[in-house]
């Protein structure tokens, strides 16, 4: 049902646009930091799941508006607004960590947060949720909970447990001190930092660059390495002779047929480049 439908993108507080095989989506809350209110939340949860069935996607790169990546959850409109009502509490943290942590991790098409200025607290589940990250070398990150006596709460810690060497992530968290794109990068919080005036170029180029590689394997590179991170030595080798059947199984045999086969050939070098999409 959703294979053929070209959804219309219409969220209150994001922008989607999809062109070249990728999908850019924009916090749209410039005017409060693209901070993550209940309702981003529940835009992202919708436009992730009508973004999946979209055959039209194939990467999809997270950015904010203005110059600015996230401010972190709202700090009004989450904590301060819904302290007295526990049970939407309970049900827009739930959905909050739930498309950052388990959504993109587990997301079948490549990911790539696009980090073009303030990134806060909560943001660095986005960073870390995502495959990929590129920043702005002049982008600000911090782990601000501390400044205003919190812990990096919700999926945070998890996500700098996940991503960063213990030394970093206690440092940034402890001093809640803020840094650059370039620090970001030197810490493993991003791939690479760029200036910002080339940098959605750069990452637009990093996603046609992954969009046009065949998606199935692309989601088992991803399911196998993060699969992995959990497993025993045995289950991974399991899981990973099951995938392989799979994989073979959803694109009719052509990594053999097709990749190696025309490797086979003489018609090209993949050690140097793509075969791409067929
Ligand atoms: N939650 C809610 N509103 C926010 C947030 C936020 N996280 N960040 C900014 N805003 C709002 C401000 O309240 C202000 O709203 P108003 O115009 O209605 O008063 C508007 O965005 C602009 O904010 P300024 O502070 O005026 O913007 P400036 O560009 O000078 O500073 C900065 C931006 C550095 C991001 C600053 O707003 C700030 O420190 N925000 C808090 C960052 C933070 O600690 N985030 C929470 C992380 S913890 C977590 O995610 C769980």
């Amino acid at each position: 049902m959703f294979n053929d439908a070209k959804p219309e993108y219409l969220f209150e507080t994001l922008l989607v646009e999809v062109a070249d095989g990728v999908a850019v989506i924009t916090l749209n809350r410039p005017a409060k930091r693209n901070a993550m209110s209940p309702q981003v939340h529940q835009d992202m949860t919708n436009a992730l799941e009508q973004l999946r069935y979209d055959d039209r996607a194939r990467c999809l790169v997270i950015t904010g508006a203005s110059d600015v990546f996230c401010a972190g959850m709202d700090l009004k409109e989450f904590f301060i607004a819904l302290k007295n009502t526990p049970r939407e509490y309970e049900r827009v943290w739930r959905m909050a960590v739930e498309w950052r942590g388990q959504t993109l991790r587990h997301y079948p098409k490549p990911t790539i947060a696009m980090i073009n200025g303030y990134c806060f607290g909560g943001a660095f589940s986005i960073v870390e949720g995502c495959d990929l990250a590129m920043a702005a070398e002049e982008a600000t990150f911090g782990l601000s909970e501390i400044n205003f006596k919190l812990f990096p709460g919700g999926s945070v810690s998890k996500s700098l447990a996940n991503l960063l060497r213990p030394r970093d992530a206690l440092w940034f968290g402890m001093t809640g001190r803020p840094f650059d794109g370039k620090t970001a990068e030197r810490i493993g919080l991003v791939n690479m930092a760029v200036p910002r005036a080339t940098l959605r170029e750069e990452t637009l180029q990093v996603a046609r660059e992954l969009a046009a590689k065949d998606p199935h394997a692309m989601a088992a590179t991803k399911q196998a390495y993060y699969a992995s991170l959990d497993m025993s030595w045995e289950a991974a080798m399991a899981y990973s002779f099951a995938k392989e059947q799979e994989l073979v199984v959803r694109q009719g045999d052509a990594w053999k047929t097709e990749g190696i086969g025309d490797f086979l050939k003489g018609k090209y070098k993949p050690g140097l480049e793509s075969h791409g999409v067929t």
